[in-house]
């Protein structure tokens, strides 16, 4: 995949103002973030403006009324429409989430904000790069590990130990979090950041998994998982209730018991 990231220097500017839709009594504005690799232009930020009464009521619904009805060009990502996928992850009204979760009456301000993830290269429009977030999930291996000879019916774990992955396994992978902390703005390509690494203690507290050891090993690094400075961003950025940083402070506590 050729990597595609924004022209260095650019400058967001003030783009087209696209009609209003004929006959609409309730309207509600968008101003949204624009960028074609193919156009050789600067970013912009377009402006449209959504029949609410012709719409749904979330800010995903909006997002395709414009698509179908004003402007088939805008590009974005979705696929469930329920918060399942991930894929719908942006930046609405200064806060990452996810669009097909946030209602337009969530929105405080009269227009409706959106860029796409912050601090990641664009493929186009709202749709950002994830290809090196998803190489760390890729290096952290999400899969169970073990020594032990299969059992022939399934791996068991008690009801105690099954509780210890709520607030974990729930995690979609939409990359808000990791989007929203600093450390992993600055220290991306080396930094694992709080969705990887919500992930990688998903799989250390596994009761079933065998690999502990190395998976600690593999986060031993002054940058992998030490980057994390409690900031915090990432646990309010969170659009299923995910309490990232906890996991990373789990992670470090682990860290330390091993080493006593
Ligand atoms: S707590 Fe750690 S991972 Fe979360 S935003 Fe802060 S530095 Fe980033
Ligand atoms: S922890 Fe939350 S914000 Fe981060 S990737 Fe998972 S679901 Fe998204
Ligand atoms: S479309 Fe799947 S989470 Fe929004």
């Amino acid at each position: 995949m050729v990597q595609l990231t924004l022209p260095k220097n650019s400058k967001v500017t003030e783009g087209k103002v696209w009609d209003k839709p004929a006959g609409a009594k309730n309207l509600r504005e968008y101003r949204i973030y624009r960028w074609n690799p193919d156009d050789g232009r600067n970013p912009r930020v377009d402006t449209y403006y959504v029949d609410v009464d012709d719409c749904g009521p979330m800010v995903l619904d909006g997002l395709i009324y414009i698509k179908n009805k004003i402007d088939p060009t805008l590009t974005f990502r979705r696929s469930c429409r329920e918060g399942i996928c991930g894929s719908c992850a942006m930046n609405i009204d200064g806060t990452n989430t996810l669009a097909c979760t946030k209602g337009m009456d969530e929105v405080a301000g009269a227009v409706v904000k959106i860029y796409p993830l912050p601090h990641m290269p664009v493929v186009k429009d709202l749709v950002p790069d994830l290809t090196r977030f998803y190489a760390q999930h890729r290096s952290i291996e999400p899969w169970l590990q073990t020594v032990s000879p299969a059992p022939e019916k399934e791996w068991r774990q008690s009801q105690e130990d099954r509780a210890k992955l709520d607030g974990l396994y729930e995690c979609i992978l939409c990359a808000c979090c990791s989007t929203s902390c600093p450390s992993y703005w600055w220290n991306g390509d080396r930094y694992l950041g709080p969705a990887i690494l919500l992930q990688a203690y998903r799989w250390l507290i596994d009761s079933r998994d065998e690999a502990t050891g190395e998976r600690l090993d593999n986060l031993e690094d002054p940058f992998r998982l030490y980057r994390c400075h409690t900031i915090m961003n990432c646990s309010q950025a969170c659009p299923k209730g995910l309490n990232p940083a906890k996991a990373i402070a789990e992670i470090k506590k682990m860290m330390v018991e091993r080493r006593v």
